[in-house]
């Protein structure tokens, strides 16, 4: 099943069953479909339940903020989460999101992410930094110079997502690409970990402009998205989101990184 109208009705109301744990997984994480009538689907439910707490996120939860994450970037236009929602299952509340079936057949050179030797990242890549690979040598770590990725980091930026790695980077079926694991965003403080520094400092395409003066509308008061998201994060949580929105459009430029170094997440994939 690929996303479209329909699926959150179908997540969200679907009788869930279990399918396998996912094992991998850093919080309890449990494959599972959904079925209403004569439709189904495949999804990940991550229960409140098996969340395991964070000392610099006491406020909320995992799952809230992963639905959090699907509102702003539905309000983006641009599609990037797999429709996520809130609901009630067989270890109680948590989050369903459609699990999406990775590209059988990806593209040759459609690598996102890469380590170069050299200084410079090449045609068509963008660097994030150096890299220790053992036995005292560096290399750089790049990523692909694909406006699918610059759309997610714009998306990063407004969430302050801290976990941008590689293995939250899903390449679907038809050159769609959706980011996932969206639980560590939407502090009050910056905490941007992310891979996708390569545009860090340049202008925004006019198209992540236009995304996100509709998510500005959206996040006025009264606005769809300010409404939906008061459900999901606090209020200072909310306003933060706001500034950061106000702050990208003021500069007109992606975000840098606020130290020497650029913080990306740890292992990067
Ligand atoms: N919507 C999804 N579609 C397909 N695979 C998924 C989806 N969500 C998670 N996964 C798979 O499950 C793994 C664990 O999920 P993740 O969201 O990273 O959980 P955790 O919060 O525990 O790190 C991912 O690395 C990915 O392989
Ligand atoms: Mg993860």
């Amino acid at each position: 099943m690929t996303p479209g109208t329909g699926v959150t009705e179908l997540l969200a109301k679907g009788e869930l069953t279990v399918r396998g744990r996912i094992r991998e997984a850093s919080n309890a994480a449990l494959h599972c479909t959904v079925a209403l009538e004569d439709r189904e689907a495949a999804c990940i439910y991550k229960p409140v339940a098996g969340e395991r707490p964070l000392w610099d996120f006491p406020d909320g939860t995992l799952a809230e903020r992963e639905v959090a994450a699907y509102e702003v970037s539905e309000a983006t236009g641009w599609g990037l989460v797999p429709p996520t929602v809130l609901r009630d299952g067989p270890y109680g509340e948590g989050m369903c999101q459609l699990w999406i079936e990775p590209d059988p057949e990806p593209e040759p050179g459609a690598e996102l992410l890469a380590l170069v030797d050299g200084e410079e990242p090449g045609e068509g890549w963008k660097a994030i930094g150096f890299a220790e690979v053992g036995e005292g040598r560096t290399a750089l770590l790049v990523h692909a110079d694909d406006e699918r990725l610059r759309r997610l980091a714009v998306l990063d930026a407004v969430i302050n997502n801290a976990d941008r790695k590689g293995g939250h980077l899903l390449p679907a079926a038809g050159g769609r690409l959706y980011g996932i694991d969206h639980g560590v965003t939407f502090h009050t403080e910056d905490k941007l970990r992310t891979l996708l520094w390569g545009w860090a400092g340049e202008p925004l395409t006019t198209e992540a402009t236009e995304a996100l003066t509709r998510l500005k509308q959206g996040l006025e008061g009264g606005g769809a998205l300010a409404a939906a998201l008061s459900e999901l994060i606090t209020a200072a949580e909310l306003d933060a989101t706001r500034a950061r929105v106000d702050a990208l459009l003021a500069s007109g430029r992606h975000p840098e990184p606020g130290g020497e170094w650029p913080a990306i997440p740890w292992p990067p994939v």
